[in-house]
């Protein structure tokens, strides 16, 4: 039974990759900060590390006898005063020196989709660093860019439950989102793969307005959308990075850009976004 390591056991996607990669008769690794976060997904993991891959110390000789590491870590929500080079870059080159020293055969990395369309922004700069980094490493790799997760699209969802959804533009661009388990089922299949890297999306391209529809739909309420105007959202970009600080304007500036922009990947996976949706109600 072959090995495998996932950092960032305990978010969104980490904790679909866990659970498909048992399913599929891997050994599971996973690497936390609080291993307490996790101990519903117990049945699914053969061995906890507790560490802070921030500090290379504590991950010394913890990646032995591991085949391959998959590494979900980076900055989505997380209020630790740490950058995305703290993170996404220098965390995750923690890991890949370790899983190196301690002969690991592959290293699969969770980037982002359409990263070359969104170089300006921080948290990109830091995640093409490290892929960067990986390319060069001499490692045998995969480098996964995924379109936004049904996670993300759940800000659409809990807007609609306070009545008015608001969207950029006219609300006709399109993104096809993808669902956490369907996602990490794709990289479990892909773990032997030969390609360097892989785009993926959802089965469904649907508009923004389509979104908001469907999150109405859900929630049996009538629809209320409002449209802000695009060059209004770049202004009000500027003021957000003008009186905040990286930790709070990162996330939004993010959020902002991908919804002023089609964000359509290879389609993959079956679960619909309706279907998300439903379990998010209350
Ligand atoms: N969400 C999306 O729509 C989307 C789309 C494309 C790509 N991605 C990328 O895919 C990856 C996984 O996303 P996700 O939605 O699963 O994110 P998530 O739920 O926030 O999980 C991120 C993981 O990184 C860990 N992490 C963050 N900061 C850390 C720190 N300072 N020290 C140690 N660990 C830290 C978290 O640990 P804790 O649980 O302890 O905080 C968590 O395990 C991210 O790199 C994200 O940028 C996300």
């Amino acid at each position: 039974m072959r090995s495998v390591l996932v950092a960032g056991a305990s978010g969104y996607l980490g904790q679909r990759l866990v659970q498909s990669l048992s399913e599929n008769n891997f050994r599971v690794t996973a690497l936390v900060r609080i291993k307490n976060k996790i101990k519903h997904l117990d049945k699914y993991v053969a061995k906890y590390i507790e560490a802070e891959v921030t500090k290379p110390e504590t991950l010394k000789d913890t990646i032995n006898e591991i085949d391959v590491v998959i590494s979900t870590v980076g900055i989505t929500k997380q209020r630790d005063g740490l950058t995305y080079m703290d993170v996404d870059y220098r965390a995750n080159l923690n890991l890949l020196n370790e899983a190196q020293k301690c002969g690991v055969k592959k290293f699969i990395y969770v980037s982002v989709f359409n990263g070359h369309k969104l170089k300006d922004l921080k948290i990109i700069q830091a995640k093409l660093k490290f892929a960067e980094a990986l390319r060069s490493s001499g490692m045998p790799y995969l480098i996964i860019n995924p379109n936004g997760f049904f996670s993300d699209v759940s800000e659409i969802f809990r807007m609609a439950e306070k009545n008015t959804v608001y969207l950029f533009g006219d609300g006709n661009l399109k993104a096809n989102p993808i669902d956490g388990k369907d996602l990490a089922d794709n990289i479990v299949q892909n773990i032997d793969s030969d390609k360097k890297e892989i785009e993926i999306g959802g089965p469904e391209i649907l508009t923004q307005n389509q979104i908001a529809e469907i999150a109405f739909d859900v929630l049996g309420k009538k629809k209320k959308i409002r449209y802000i105007p695009i060059w209004m959202s770049r202004f009000l970009l500027k003021i957000i990075r003008f009186f905040t600080t990286v930790k709070i304007y990162g996330p939004i500036e993010f959020f902002m850009t991908v919804l002023t922009m089609d964000m359509i990947a290879d389609s993959y996976g079956k679960t619909t976004l309706k279907e998300y949706f439903k379990t998010l109600k209350k």
